[in-house]
């Protein structure tokens, strides 16, 4: 039935309405954290009381069956929410489709494992609050903050992670790698469309990514330890949060994927002449045959080392792989022949300097060849 929102406001229920809303959504990944979502709900409940509160969990669909624990915890307590994502993966991109799913002034996103302290979400609401700030970042680098006992070389990897962080991000900041902060829900909302969503770095992304400067402010946390479950914080953390920072800093001008596309195709001239050297020079092939072998061979090449490199979210196995592959070496073929007669027009015809033809060449070429297989190999789903 339409209710006529007058008819509701002289009732007095709308504002009843208003006010049964969440103020404050924490938005909590999660990844195989089964052992860990009762405790953390129970301490948000906790510290957030007096709060209007919610907890919105988004699961992809971990093995251990997080999403139907937090489901059981929600059957009790509706501030308890789920969100599971099936056939998807990305700490990222759950951040920020936990972040859409609520209706808050204000959201906060933590980890699961109560590595971060909750009792900070408090003063990170308040300052929220007080209108003065737009993002309030968890820091374990600012006075009163700390990382427990980590080694010495994880200690170093993330102060140079976070000095790399500088050309992206025009902040300065003491932690921009947190995983650990709230902001006021506009401000994702304003940066949504121009984020990357690559890799594990949230907080960093939305900082690169708002046109205008936040007005940012750090509280000190320590960094606990993990108890149950386990990191999943790898070294292929490293690649995409190298992609991340390149995306934002050179992103503007070139996309990233092109460069190291282009990176890719470099290394694929050295096999090429290696199978070539070893056939033709060494085993004593003609060169026809040592020709088209290495071709081959460096077409393959590539193919792997993009398919695990350049699109790696976009990763390609099974059947999938053998297609890729056979659209991947159709494709460059094509683009073998464009390069080879546009060159040749230009030498031969336009009498233009033999290196700046075969370059002009290999620009279409590989222009073509990043074109064609970024819209039939890996397909954008
Ligand atoms: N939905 C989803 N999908 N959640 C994920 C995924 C994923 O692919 N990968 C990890 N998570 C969840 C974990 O379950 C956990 O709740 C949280 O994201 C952080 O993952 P950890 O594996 O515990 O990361 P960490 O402790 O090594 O690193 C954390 O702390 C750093 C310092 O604050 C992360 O928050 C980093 O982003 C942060 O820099
Ligand atoms: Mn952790």
């Amino acid at each position: 039935m339409l209710v006529d929102s007058d008819e509701l406001s002289a009732e007095g229920s709308r504002i009843e309405l208003a006010a049964d809303g969440p103020e404050f959504s924490i938005v909590v990944p999660t990844y195989k954290e089964r052992a860990n979502v009762a405790e953390l709900v129970a301490r948000l409940r906790r510290v957030l009381a007096g709060i209007h509160w919610e907890v919105i969990f988004v699961d992809d669909d971990s093995p251990d069956g997080t999403a139907d624990a937090v489901r059981e915890l929600g059957r009790v307590d509706r501030r308890v929410r789920c969100l599971q994502r099936v056939g998807r993966r990305g700490l990222s991109s759950a951040c920020v489709e936990g972040m859409l799913a609520s209706s808050a002034p204000y959201v906060a996103v933590m980890d699961a494992d109560l590595q971060h302290d909750e009792s900070l979400l408090p003063d990170m609401l308040r300052a929220l609050r007080t209108g003065d700030v737009d993002v309030v970042v968890g820091s374990r680098y600012v006075a009163g903050g700390g990382v427990g006992n980590w080694d010495a070389s994880r200690l170093r990897k993330s102060r140079f992670a976070t000095r790399l962080a500088r050309f992206a991000v025009k902040v300065p900041l003491s932690d921009p790698m947190s995983g650990f902060f709230a902001l006021r829900s506009e401000v994702l909302h304003d940066t949504v469309r121009h984020l990357s969503a690559i890799g594990f770095k949230i907080l960093l992304d939305i900082l690169a990514s708002s046109a205008q400067g936040l007005r940012v402010r750090e509280l000190p946390y320590q960094f606990r330890e993990r108890i149950a479950g386990e990191s999943k914080l790898d070294s292929k953390v490293a690649w995409d949060y190298l992609m991340l920072i390149l995306d934002k800093t050179l992103g503007r001008f070139i996309p990233v994927r092109f460069v190291v596309f282009m990176m890719v195709g470099g290394l694929g001239v050295f096999v090429h002449l290696a199978v070539l050297t070893s056939m033709f020079k060494l085993a004593g092939s003609s060169f026809l045959s040592g020709q088209s072998v290495a071709t081959l061979v460096a077409m393959t090449f590539n193919f792997i080392v993009n398919n695990v490199f350049t699109y790696r979210d976009r990763r390609l196995s099974g059947w999938g792989w053998l297609w890729g592959w056979i659209t991947f070496v159709l494709a460059c073929s094509v683009g073998a022949l464009a390069n080879v007669g546009i060159a040749t027009y230009l030498f031969q015809e336009e009498k233009a300097f033999w290196v700046l033809s075969a370059i002009a060449g290999i620009v279409v070429g590989a222009v073509w060849n990043y074109a064609v297989t970024s819209i039939y190999t890996w397909k954008s789903t």
